[in-house]
């Protein structure tokens, strides 16, 4: 195992590893549209690269457009002419403005993206200019096969949860957007409590049981990741963070055997093996990948 000091030098680098270039922010079609983004090459997603052809289109999903309670007003739009922006780069209120990756650029009002073009303006599908904050759970066992752990290219393999989004399909970490006010450590408990242990269908009873157990279990967590992420969802004024813990059973007899059962914004619930090859949503793979070279396990 990692020594405590050679540990924090590897969470050092993880989390301050160079920004990511676009790759699933510039998917050809807007998630759930047919909105094409302007093609972007390669070379021209930094801002510092000239690019005067870049003239993208502008999209925002009419649901975010009738302002529910998670999301800013439009500033295009006449109706909206006077409205304040909000405090960009700031604890705004209880929403939190600040970006993991530092002070990001506002111009006329309009957030730009950190890591470059996307080729898409406006926001999609996420609700605040700027960043838009998640937090995603890590939960990890070893794999047990025949009394012994399960070993591939002579190392040890790990299992963890994962949760098949209903928007896309997609397998991904459970995970879910920071509410206003709310703790990151708060929102990682709550959402694995809803996409992986449906405490959404449980009574209040229930409910706070399982979330006391979940506490206590949680309570050991690393956090192996705080930063952008690469999500199909990204514009060039709107964009994903987050921060990932992860939760180790190393004797798979806590979380390691906890019965799973998708609920609210997952159609389905698994322990799969941590592996490059799972295809998982965003950036999710780099965050088990993470997690694998912490745990000197299998990737
Ligand atoms: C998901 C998180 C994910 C984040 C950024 C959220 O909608 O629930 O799991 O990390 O988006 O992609």
């Amino acid at each position: 195992m990692l020594s405590a000091c050679n540990r924090l030098q590897v969470r050092h680098l993880l989390l301050t590893m160079p920004l990511v270039s676009h790759v699933k922010a510039r998917g050809k079609l807007y998630p759930g549209t047919s909105i094409s983004r302007q093609p972007v090459p390669d070379d021209k997603v930094a801002w510092s690269v000239p690019f005067p052809e870049y003239c993208p289109p502008s999209y925002t999903t009419p649901v975010v457009l009738q302002m529910p309670a998670w999301a800013d007003p439009d500033y295009s739009t006449f109706a909206n002419w006077n409205v304040t922006p909000p405090k960009y780069n700031q604890l705004d209120g209880s929403v939190e403005r600040r970006s993991h990756t530092g002070e990001y650029m506002v111009i006329e009002n309009i957030p730009r993206n950190p890591c470059g073009r996307t080729g898409l303006l406006g926001r999609g599908l996420l609700g605040k200019w700027g960043p838009n904050h998640a937090a995603d759970s890590v939960v990890t066992r070893w794999k047990w096969i025949d009394g012994k752990v399960a070993k591939k290219d002579g190392k040890p393999v790990m299992q963890f949860v994962a949760i098949q989004r209903r928007d896309c399909g997609e397998w991904a970490l459970p995970g879910g957007m920071v509410d206003p006010g709310e703790q990151i450590a708060a929102t990682v408990k709550r959402e694995f409590c809803e996409e992986a242990m449906n405490s959404l269908s449980l009574t209040k009873d229930e409910r706070h049981k399982l979330q006391e157990l979940i506490s206590t279990i949680f309570q050991h967590g690393e956090m192996i990741y705080k930063g952008y992420v690469d999500d199909p969802r990204n514009t060039d004024n709107a964009w994903m963070e987050t921060v990932a813990f992860n939760f180790h059973d190393e004797t798979n007899d806590s979380i390691g055997c906890l019965p799973l059962r998708a609920g609210d914004d997952a159609k389905n619930v698994a322990w799969l093996d941590v592996d490059k090859e799972q295809a998982l949503y965003a950036n999710h793979s780099m965050l088990l990948q993470n997690v694998a070279h912490l745990k000197q396990a299998h990737w």
